[in-house]
């Protein structure tokens, strides 16, 4: 059985938190795609932690955490995710394993990516610049390089065989950066990957649910992010849906149980691209500061703006979602009143569908006003103790949504979290 958590938005809406909070109930946690371009964050005992290819449930002893075959992974940035999480007393050599198949991702995968988007003007996607697409572009171009590839005698043949390859086409963007620092960097991490479970994904897995263990799928990014759904070309590079975790881990798509869709209760994006409910204005900057919006990967600042339901209702409908888990409800305490987006008028009509090319019509979000609770709902821990005017909010969302809000996180902390 495997049950899935991901992001219903453009990513950040605290999946990290939000699996980590329910690892306690799963035996086998583990990410089907994205790479280090996902910055999770997790507070343990007290301390932050952002992790970006490790699974989130790297913190609870005797659970097994998997980097599956749809993840990219770069092991410069594995090998500091460890020492990191080493530091919390987490033994990963025992509890993390990583799929052979899984693509890595190479300095020059980092350099094209920087590359790339030097060359855009506006169009600029505004990617983290950790090599996502490139790496991508190399699987499914058939030309990537492997986890399981590390213990071939050949690798560092087939790595300078694609180096030449890439030097070419990072000649053609003129790009001359001296890049030998990072590969230096890159052969010691090898060196380090090498001695890790590396473990045939699909058949580990599947042994698993065969014994009867629970197994959760963690999403990166979000759904309007993903590469056949999302706000294209301004998305990722991957299928952050919860079809992706059949293709992201090997497992049947009737082996998938609950689908939990993680959304904040306003919305952020962070990056380039459309964002119809975007406020460009005081109520923006203060969910920003707030809300501490700032990315966990970049540093950049999120755009935030007021929840968007044309778009959340379609990711349901995309993901299959069971249960809503909606977070950062403490952030809107102060608001006098929000709004929720039911509609999109587009050339004078309204629609309540995500158009083809969001970023080439213009859209005017329609909104439904609802009074603020003002109140600091960050000590509650019962749903009866929240105040009307937020369960009114969520009341509405669930008609809207056609899926129930089942949890509902009420700040960054390990136990802040409602039942319904
Ligand atoms: P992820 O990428 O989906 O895991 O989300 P991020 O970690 O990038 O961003 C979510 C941020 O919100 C993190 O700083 C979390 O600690 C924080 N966070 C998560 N849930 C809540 C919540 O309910 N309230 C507040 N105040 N912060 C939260
Ligand atoms: P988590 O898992 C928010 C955005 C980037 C950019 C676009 C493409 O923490 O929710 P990429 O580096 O993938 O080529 O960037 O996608 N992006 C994210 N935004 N959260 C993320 O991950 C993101 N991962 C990528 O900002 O707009
Ligand atoms: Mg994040």
């Amino acid at each position: 059985m495997v049950d899935v958590i991901l992001g219903l938005q453009w990513g950040d809406e605290g999946k990290g938190k939000i699996v980590d909070y329910f690892a306690n109930d799963y035996d086998v946690i583990a990410r089907f795609q994205g790479g280090p371009n996902a910055g999770h964050t997790l507070y343990v005992d007290g301390k932050k932690i952002v992790l970006h290819q490790i699974p989130s449930g790297i913190f609870h002893e005797n659970k097994t955490n998997l980097i599956g075959n749809g993840v990219v992974l770069d092991p410069v940035i594995l090998k500091k995710e460890c020492d990191n999480v080493s530091a919390f007393g987490v033994n990963y050599k025992k509890n993390l394993f990583i799929s052979e198949r899984t693509h890595l991702i190479l300095p020059t995968h980092r350099a094209i990516d920087r590359a790339s988007e030097l060359s855009k003007g506006i169009e600029k996607i505004g990617s983290t610049l950790k090599g996502i697409g490139p790496a991508y572009m190399d699987k499914t171009g058939r030309n990537g390089l492997r986890v399981g590839n590390l213990l071939d005698k050949s690798f560092t043949t087939e790595y300078i065989k694609l180096r030449l390859k890439h030097q070419k086409l990072l000649d053609s963007f003129n790009f001359n950066e001296d890049i030998s620092g990072w590969e230096e960097e890159f052969f010691d991490a090898v060196e380090f990957l090498r001695g890790f479970n590396i473990v045939n994904g699909e058949y580990f897995i599947n042994e698993k649910i065969r014994e009867g263990q629970r197994v959760l799928a963690e999403g990166a990014q979000g759904s309007m992010l993903d590469v056949d759904f999302g706000t294209f070309p301004f998305v990722t590079s991957s299928s952050t849906i919860s079809a992706g975790v059949c293709t992201g881990l090997g497992v049947a798509p009737q082996k998938i149980r609950e689908v939990f869709g993680v959304s904040k209760a306003y919305c952020t994006r962070v990056g380039s691209g459309p964002f119809p409910t975007e406020l460009n204005d005081e109520t923006g900057e203060l969910i920003r500061n707030t809300g501490h919006e700032f990315g966990s990967t970049t540093g950049r600042p999120r755009r935030c703006g007021w929840i968007d339901g044309v778009a959340l209702q379609y990711a349901c409908m995309i993901n299959g979602v069971t249960q809503i888990i909606m977070t950062k409800a403490d952030i809107l305490d102060n608001l006098a009143e929000l709004k929720v987006c039911n509609g999109y008028n587009i050339n004078g009509e309204e629609k309540n569908i995500v158009p083809f090319q969001m970023n080439r019509v213009n859209i005017e979000p329609v909104y439904k006003t609802f009074p603020g609770w003002q109140e600091d709902i960050t000590a509650i821990t019962q749903y009866q103790d929240l105040p009307e005017a937020m369960k009114n909010y969520i009341s509405y969302l669930n008609g809207y949504l056609g899926v129930p809000v089942k949890y509902i996180s009420n700040g960054p902390g390990r136990d802040q979290i409602v039942v319904a």
